[in-house]
């Protein structure tokens, strides 16, 4: 017997049930997400244009940790069917992937739609439905036409309007079979990292770029929502979302749940109070800690555009579901007098003041930014859900990093294993959890981790032409899983 017992808002959670003998209910979608730069390839197959990570790392190879690059990846643009077949061995009803934006329409615009990538999509989509396997389609995942970046990229308010024209080919073509979507994947990693040097397009620009961004990829979001909803909705009925990369974050000591509170702010509210809450727009702490912040360095704007009241009622309530990439927890403190705060400007630190670290207690990876902390999730899922009005929450992204690219991946294994536990609690507590994407389906380009960093499920021979993928330990138990609907098959 399981009593889990964990501190959220100073609620107990505690059950008398084992999670061993919980079941995930027959509805429930187990997937595997990927996305297109990281296992494509095909980088100027056909008309394909060239995309911002084309361009970067053509440009800055040593940008990445071993010098590579995603111009053939896993080849899933020639071994698609095997992708689908490995999705059928895994047991899933659900396969999150993304659609290039080059590929479908080369210069970005929808003047011109290329046929070749097209088709691309329409197999893989007519693939998996073959084999009653539910697409994800993220329609947006890091990979923008250069010519746009060209035009000003996310930073341009234009880009709103664009990404609602390509969005509304995509559903033109695809909304008759895809029933879940995605408009954008972790707007963190396009304006945080895009603008703080940690992604493409690689700017130096964390005080003006990345906020005029944050801004723009809301409004891009709710654009496509709102296309949908118009043309599409009550025909198809689809369900929209966006997905947010969301750390758990919990307080050092009961004094630090302030800056804790706007760290959680700084991190996902950025991208989710215009979204999700009642009142929309940017959180307000938040807003005015970062505005005074741009006052006092004599800054003519504030840091966070304002949103006008039209732009307001826009973007709020443009979602069907919650979209949650969970990775890892950390832990926050204020910063001591003269102390210096956190230099990883991702989370806020250095705005808020704060320093985040994982508790000795908590089981490490090989990343240092990645500790085990398996109970965040559910303590996660319970302030999603009391936070926000939320139908559902799928699991968009969850999985771990190693270096090892054997076959024996003993503690991705026990982290899937760990952490679907706690979905099943929080399924349990009575949080409507429908879905789970282990990330990843197979080893593939990892940003700037290259192909040294793995996360897949299938091990990739990245020598081999045909890119072999090939189960490791933790691909036997997942389909375990599935099969049973249970953590301890
Ligand atoms: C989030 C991103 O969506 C994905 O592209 C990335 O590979 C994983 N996290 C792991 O870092």
């Amino acid at each position: 017997m399981l009593c889990a017992s964990v501190v959220v808002f100073s609620i107990v959670i505690c059950g008398s049930w084992s999670a061993e003998e919980l079941k995930f209910p027959p509805s429930f979608m187990f997937g595997a997400a990927s996305a297109a730069y990281q296992v494509e390839g095909a980088w100027n197959a056909s008309d394909k244009g060239v995309s911002i990570w084309d361009k970067l790392l053509h440009d800055h190879p040593e940008l990445v940790l071993d010098g590579t690059n995603g111009d053939v990846a896993c080849d899933s643009y020639h071994q698609w069917r095997r992708d689908i077949e490995m999705c059928e061995e895994l047991g899933l009803n659900m396969y999150r992937f993304s659609i290039s934006w080059p590929r479908l329409l080369p210069s970005g615009f929808p003047n011109y739609i290329s046929e070749d990538g097209k088709n691309y999509y329409n197999n893989l989509i007519d693939g998996l439905l073959e084999k009653g396997i539910q697409p994800l389609v993220t329609i947006y995942h890091f990979d923008l036409p250069q010519y746009l970046q060209d035009l000003g990229g996310w930073a341009n308010p234009l880009v709103a309007d664009w990404f609602q024209d390509y969005a509304e080919v995509v559903f033109s073509l695809y909304a008759d079979r895809v029933k879940y979507w995605l408009t954008i994947n972790e707007p963190m990693g396009i304006c945080d990292g895009g603008y703080g040097k940690y992604s493409a397009p690689y700017f130096d620009d964390p005080e003006v770029g990345r906020y005029l961004c944050n801004k723009n990829v809301l409004l891009a979001h709710a654009k496509a929502y709102r296309i949908y909803e118009k043309l599409y909705k009550d025909q198809y009925h689809g369900k929209i979302s966006l997905s947010t990369l969301f750390f758990w974050f919990k307080p050092f000591t009961p004094e630090d749940q302030e800056v804790t509170d706007l760290t959680i702010e700084h991190w996902e509210g950025r991208y989710a109070h215009a979204i999700y809450s009642k009142e929309g727009g940017w959180p307000p702490k938040l807003e005015k800690l970062l505005n005074d912040l741009a006052k006092k360095e004599g800054y003519k704007y504030p840091r966070l555009p304002p949103f006008t009241p039209e732009e307001v009622e826009l973007v709020k309530g443009t979602y069907d579901y919650y979209a949650l990439n969970h990775y890892t927890t950390r832990l926050v403190r204020r910063v001591k007098p003269g102390e210096l705060p956190g230099k990883w400007f991702f989370d806020g630190s250095y705005e808020i003041g704060t320093i985040m670290f994982k508790d000795p207690l908590w089981d490490t990876t090989v990343a240092d930014w990645f500790a085990l902390y398996p109970e965040g999730l559910r303590e996660q899922l319970h302030w999603l859900n009391s936070t926000y009005d939320l139908k559902e929450i799928v699991i968009t992204e969850n999985g771990v990093p190693s270096l090892d690219p054997g076959l024996v991946d003993t503690q991705r294994l026990e982290y899937y294993r760990d952490y679907l536990e706690q979905v099943l609690l929080a399924i349990q507590d009575g949080i409507n959890v429908t879905g789970y994407n282990a990330w990843t389906l197979m080893d593939n380009f990892e940003w700037m981790g290259g192909y040294i960093t793995k996360y897949g499920l299938y091990a990739v021979d990245f020598t081999c032409p045909n890119r072999t993928r090939t189960p490791r330990e933790s691909a036997r138990y997942f389909s375990a899983v599935t099969q049973s609907r249970m953590i301890r098959p």
